[in-house]
């Protein structure tokens, strides 16, 4: 099974995936997540991708698209994945077609997490993440056990670079000029299902799984 996580910036899409990816039995595919790791080790791609994200930019097609294809050519995922925060763009969502028509998949489902640019800079302005293994949390509604430290690993937890506020505003402009149509492109070709996301996380979560067992 193959399914997309769409919705802008701060939506809760990493929120989400863990359950979802447990409940489709499918590996996790986080753009944004092998690039923050790529700069980790200090790699090309890394510093490449940092340039643009940085700035609040969408990384190039084709460096994104080979990525995902790099990703998707591991074992774990010949049964499949789930996006998060790919495809982007319609050129990015039609190479992705194009990859799974020659293996015989498709999209079978896009959740679309539904939330206002307000909620989304709140949302963002108090996120931190871990800078060793990227678990995420926020000053109010997912307080780190510790201040700045991981709980899950013990790392320190800081604010994204991108996720100051300029940024953000950058970032949303983007993902309604160059992302938000990729979805008018899906919904042509497979089960989009709509998902407010301006709720609890639990409750966001419980009507995430409801479109999964309805697909
Ligand atoms: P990426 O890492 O994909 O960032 P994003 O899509 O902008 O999404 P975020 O990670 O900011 O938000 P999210 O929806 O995962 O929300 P989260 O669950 O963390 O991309 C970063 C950059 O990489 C891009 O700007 C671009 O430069 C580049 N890039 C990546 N993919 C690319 C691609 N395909 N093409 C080109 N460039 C690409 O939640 C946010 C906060 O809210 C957290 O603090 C969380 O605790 C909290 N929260 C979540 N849900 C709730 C809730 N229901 N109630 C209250 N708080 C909540």
């Amino acid at each position: 099974m193959d399914l997309v996580l769409f919705g802008p910036p701060g939506a809760g899409k990493g929120t989400q995936a863990g359950r979802l990816c447990e409940a489709a039995s499918v590996v996790h595919v986080s753009t944004g997540d092998i690039f923050r790791r790529h700069l980790r080790s200090g790699t090309e791609l890394g510093l490449l991708a940092s340039s643009y994200m940085s700035a609040g930019k969408l990384v190039p097609d084709q460096v994104v698209f080979d990525i995902v294809a790099s990703r998707l050519g591991e074992p774990d995922a010949g049964a499949g994945a789930l996006f998060d925060g790919f495809p982007r763009t319609v050129a990015q969502a039609e190479l992705l077609e194009a990859w799974l028509c020659l293996r015989g998949r498709r999209l079978d489902l896009v959740v679309n997490l539904v939330v206002d640019d307000g909620v989304v800079v709140g949302r963002l302005s108090g996120r931190r993440a871990c800078v060793s293994c990227g678990a995420t949390y926020h000053v109010d509604f997912a307080p780190a056990g510790r201040p700045g430290v991981c709980d899950r690993c013990g790392a320190e937890v800081i604010q994204r670079p991108d996720d100051a506020e300029e940024t953000v505003r950058r970032r949303l402009a983007v993902y309604h000029a160059e992302t938000a149509p990729v979805l008018a492109w899906l919904r042509a070709r497979c089960a989009v299902v709509d998902v407010p996301a301006d709720l609890p996380v639990d409750a966001v979560g419980d009507a995430v799984l409801q479109a999964l067992r309805r697909a």
